[in-house]
């Protein structure tokens, strides 16, 4: 498949100018909110007409994101164009390429739209990856498995999130079995005996990392080649979801040192232009393996808002705007904690005693259903595990 580049030459958008958001959630919210306190005008493309961004933005476009003619529309209203979600049809990404500006291009959307791709653009930026075998079918999931030794994880390899779209795989489990239980469930290009010739495997199997800690490093790149890289967070997941992040990562200099490095590295090999998220396995031995990628500001730097100099969706619109990129230093040590929807009641209850340092963001969504992420909190601290003691003993999470 043929991939579209940005292929106009950057171009640097002042504010006043407006900025095109495909996708009306938190990112593009907290995006917005940053661009219009440097003076920019915000349009969205969202099916939702009370979405989190459209509460912000000065124009909104209720549609489809797969409505190509709806994104033509977006693109007549924006001097630039960007996203807050990797998923975005490719047609729709094609088209803006062709009638806007798009400086963040299409091919990093078409890497990180298929873990497979992603995971070849990785080895080919030279950094270390979990050890991973694309898998087509039954036959090739007991190859896999027998390779690299069970446990194991298999994921589908488009799609998935908050751990969606993923199966841990021990000895004891039936592939046969599996294999018949996730096809019931999933279109498998081929799976009846693979007449059908298709491009990349619908799963990877990847070995499964006994790891220390989770990390993940924010990036920018602006056209101009310019990269800032942000300090270095350490993630805990509850459920398959991000609960809190915690920053500066508790890791030695050094190993913060590589993992800033090797998001740089990828950044540079990827011709990244804005933020990127990368998520990283720190192992027992110290060794770093990047797990995904995200073409976006990511749930685990928006500590940046209140600990840090320029918060990552600042430098988003910066590098999309080819404005120099700000400062990215550290002022506090801080741990960012998930609101999701049962956190929401007593987070309103308890809103009124809490100390100043502990800073509320809320999304403005209507509904507080169960795992939805309403808002975050970032936790100012003189030292993380007084932040972290504050949390535990909050009664909220
Ligand atoms: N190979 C692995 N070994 C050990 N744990 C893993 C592995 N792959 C994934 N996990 C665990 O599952 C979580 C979710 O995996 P991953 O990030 O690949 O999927 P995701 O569903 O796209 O998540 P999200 O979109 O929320 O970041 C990881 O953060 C990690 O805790
Ligand atoms: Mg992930």
């Amino acid at each position: 498949m043929a991939i579209l580049e940005s292929s106009k030459p950057a171009k640097t958008v002042h504010p006043g100018q407006t900025i095109g958001i495909l996708g009306g959630g938190q990112l593009g919210r907290m995006m917005a909110l940053e661009a219009k306190a440097m003076g920019y005008r915000i349009a969205v493309l969202d099916p939702q007409p009370d979405c989190p961004c459209a509460q912000v933005a000065d124009t909104h476009i209720v549609a489809p994101y797969t409505d190509v003619s709806a994104a033509e529309e977006l693109g007549r209203q924006s001097d630039v164009v960007t996203y807050e979600f990797e998923n975005v049809d490719a047609n729709v990404t094609a088209r803006l390429c062709e009638c806007s500006y798009v400086p963040q291009g299409a091919s990093l959307l078409h890497t990180t739209q298929h873990r497979v791709r992603e995971k070849r653009a990785l080895q080919a930026a030279g950094v270390p990856i979990a050890d991973y075998r694309e898998v087509t079918t039954l036959q090739g999931l007991r190859q896999a498995a027998k390779e690299l030794g069970l446990p194991a994880v298999l994921k589908t390899s488009a799609g998935g999130y908050d751990g969606k779209g993923q199966w841990r795989l021990t000895a004891e489990d039936d592939l046969g079995l599996l294999w018949s239980s996730i096809a019931a469930a999933q279109t498998i290009p081929g799976r009846h005996g693979t007449t059908k010739r298709v491009e990349e495997a619908p799963f990877i199997m990847e070995r499964l990392i006994p790891f220390e800690r989770e990390l993940s490093v924010m990036v920018a790149r602006s056209p101009r080649g310019e990269m800032t890289v942000f300090p270095v967070a350490e993630n805990i997941h509850v459920h398959h979801i991000l609960h809190m992040s915690i920053v500066p990562a508790r890791v030695d200099a050094e190993t913060a040192r590589r993992a800033q490095e090797i998001a740089k590295q990828i950044a540079e090999s990827l011709c990244v232009v804005g933020v990127l998220g990368v998520e990283m396995f720190l192992t027992r031995d110290g060794q770093i393996l990047v797990n995904e990628l995200a073409p976006r500001p990511h749930n685990s730097g928006h500590y940046t808002q209140n600990a840090c100099s320029t918060s990552q969706f600042e430098q988003h619109v910066r590098a999309i705007c080819n404005l120099p990129l700000g400062d990215v230093k550290l002022w506090s040590p801080v741990v960012m904690v998930n609101v999701l929807g049962q956190h929401l009641p007593s987070v309103l209850t308890h809103l009124k005693h809490w100390p100043a340092h502990w800073k509320l963001h809320l999304y403005g969504k209507a509904e507080a259903k169960r795992n939805r992420k309403m808002g975050h909190v970032n936790v100012l601290c003189d030292d993380l595990e007084d932040g972290l003691e504050q949390i535990k003993y909050a009664g909220i999470w």
